[in-house]
């Protein structure tokens, strides 16, 4: 794979952590990823599972640490298609080693998220990428894959969302965020609908997790009126 030139934000503000091979392969272990998603990363990805199927044709924006990438291949099983885009060549080489024996169908591809693919994926993954990214990168990441659908696919959006008032972990994650993660909290303020233009073109499901503190959004392209105009069907009547 060819270098292609990172993102200013990957470098500034997450230092090593996507471009170091062996801090990667250390965030990759299970346990870190509970630690780091307080314990809720086996509900989020059972969470994002529930909206795949065998065969289904997957895209996912962005290599994830821990089980849910193989989680997710698994389910998709070998008829189906798993593409996984990452601006990283770090990322994809770590992902490619750890699945190639067991999921060769996957495919890696080098390429910014906010560039749209085909328009024929059943199902667009984007988990826990969205608060990482600057806002105006948000918009359009979520537009490329919005874009990327087929009528009737869906974008499943995992990440982020304001906790309850009374949540005893709203304010240290606040403090968190504003020194260490720039881009999350505005997750906290904006619903997901508000980063895109027309979206009254797709339909919007949102569950939370863990009093708040994580959202599932499921969009679906609505299927185009192109039959809308024909008379309807009129059954034989002798
Ligand atoms: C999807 S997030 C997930 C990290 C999270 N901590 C986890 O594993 O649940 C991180 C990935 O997104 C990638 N990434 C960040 N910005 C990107 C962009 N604009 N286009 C493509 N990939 C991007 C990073 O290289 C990294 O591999």
């Amino acid at each position: 794979m060819v270098e292609k030139k990172l993102p200013l934000y990957l470098k500034e503000v997450y230092g090593d952590f996507y471009n170091k091979a062996k801090l990667s392969a250390w965030f990759d272990k299970n346990w870190m990823q509970s630690l780091l998603t307080l314990g809720n990363n086996k509900t989020l990805t059972n969470a994002l599972l529930k909206e795949i199927y065998p065969s289904c044709k997957v895209l996912q924006l962005g290599c994830t640490f821990g089980r849910q990438m193989l989680e997710t291949a698994a389910k998709i099983g070998t008829y189906g298609i798993y593409d996984v885009l990452d601006i990283s060549n770090i990322q994809l080489k770590r992902c490619k080693e750890k699945f190639d024996h067991l999921f060769p169908q996957v495919r890696y591809v080098q390429m910014n998220a906010n560039t749209p693919l085909k328009k024929n994926y059943d199902v667009v993954i984007l988990y826990m990428l969205l608060h990482e990214v600057p806002h105006r990168q948000k918009a359009k990441i979520l537009q490329a894959a919005l874009d990327s659908l087929k009528e009737g696919g869906k974008v499943v959006f995992i990440d982020y969302h304001k906790p309850k008032i009374w949540h005893p972990l709203r304010w240290p994650v606040k403090l968190f965020n504003r020194l260490y993660q720039p881009f999350a909290e505005i997750l906290w303020d904006r619903e997901v609908d508000t980063f895109v233009k027309d979206k009254s073109k797709y339909i919007w499901k949102k569950t939370l997790y863990f009093g708040g503190f994580y959202q599932k959004m499921v969009v679906q392209k609505k299927f185009s009126d192109e039959f809308a105009d024909e008379k309807p069907f009129v059954p034989y009547q002798p």
